[in-house]
């Protein structure tokens, strides 16, 4: 679907974003006339993008990993450094693999490396409903998605057969929160950025219990900062697993990855 735009209306759409303070205005302008289905969409989609809305939740989508991504309203926007996350699952995982998307937002993650990857089976879940909801969209007939606090409403049957854990848990500490951009701040859930004082509270839930649920060789990656690299390690070491942090200079992304050891 697209609204065809003279030149005059392109132009006057391109200086309402930019006078709303986007920086790609133009780019913006292109991407909400290709998404909108007429002229009244359209004029909702700009008058909410001008309020400050996120493009994603403006476009109803994030590109992620190559793939379009269904993001509802309320539900986090799934971050390109993220994409380096990824990279590193699909090298570490066997084939075929159980996958576990923890944490899953939209499913973005778990989406992305079912589309990597062939025949996994990929389990996904959040504690949000609104996440929940999103994440059938994207997942699918790739997989399954279970509303919950972390593990919790994960089969049993999965403990101790997850080869990969994907954990994207909110990290950034509950002082820093009110320093995020209004489009996180206001527009994405406290529960999807809170990650408590330090940032790593959720994190260190997850690998306190990741050993449990991965198979020998099994691999947890979560996302981390720079700044929190060191003691995020150290909470993944601490569980058991063999820590180690990757880096992207590209896409300036710090990952942790435990592995369980295979005897
Ligand atoms: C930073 S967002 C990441 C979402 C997705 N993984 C991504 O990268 O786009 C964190 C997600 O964790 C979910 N979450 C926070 N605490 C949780 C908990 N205790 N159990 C399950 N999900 C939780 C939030 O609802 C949110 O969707």
């Amino acid at each position: 679907m697209s609204v065809p735009l003279s030149p005059f209306a392109l132009s006057s759409l391109v200086t309402s974003l930019r006078s709303a303070g986007c920086v790609f205005a133009e780019d913006e302008a292109d991407l909400i006339a290709a998404t909108a289905a007429g002229p009244v969409e359209l004029a909702a989609m700009v008058e909410r993008r001008v309020a400050g809305h996120p493009l994603e939740h403006v476009l109803g989508w994030a590109e992620f990993s190559g793939l379009r991504i269904a993001v509802d309203p309320g539900v986090f926007v799934p971050r390109r450094r993220t994409e380096f996350l990824i990279r590193q699952a699909a090298q570490l995982a066997p084939s075929p693999a159980v996958v576990v998307d923890l944490c899953c937002g939209s499913g973005a993650l778990g989406a992305a490396l079912a589309a990597a990857l062939d025949g996994i089976e990929l389990h996904a879940s959040d504690v949000e409903p609104a996440a929940v909801r999103c994440a059938r969209r994207n997942v699918g007939g790739l997989g399954r998605v279970y509303e919950g606090d972390l593990f919790a409403p994960l089969p049993d049957s999965l403990r101790g057969r997850v080869d990969v854990l994907l954990a994207n848990v909110p990290y950034v500490p509950t002082g820093d929160v009110a320093l995020l951009p209004a489009e996180a701040r206001v527009h994405e859930p406290l529960v999807a950025l809170d990650g408590g004082g330090d940032g790593l509270d959720v994190m260190r839930r997850v690998a306190a219990e990741a050993p449990r649920w991965l198979a020998p060789g099994g691999s947890l990656l979560v996302e981390t900062s720079e700044r929190q690299a060191e003691r995020a390690e150290e909470a993944v070491g601490g569980s058991g697993l063999v820590p180690r942090v990757v880096t992207s200079d590209e896409l300036y992304a710090t990952v942790v990855i435990g592995t369980l050891p295979a005897d």
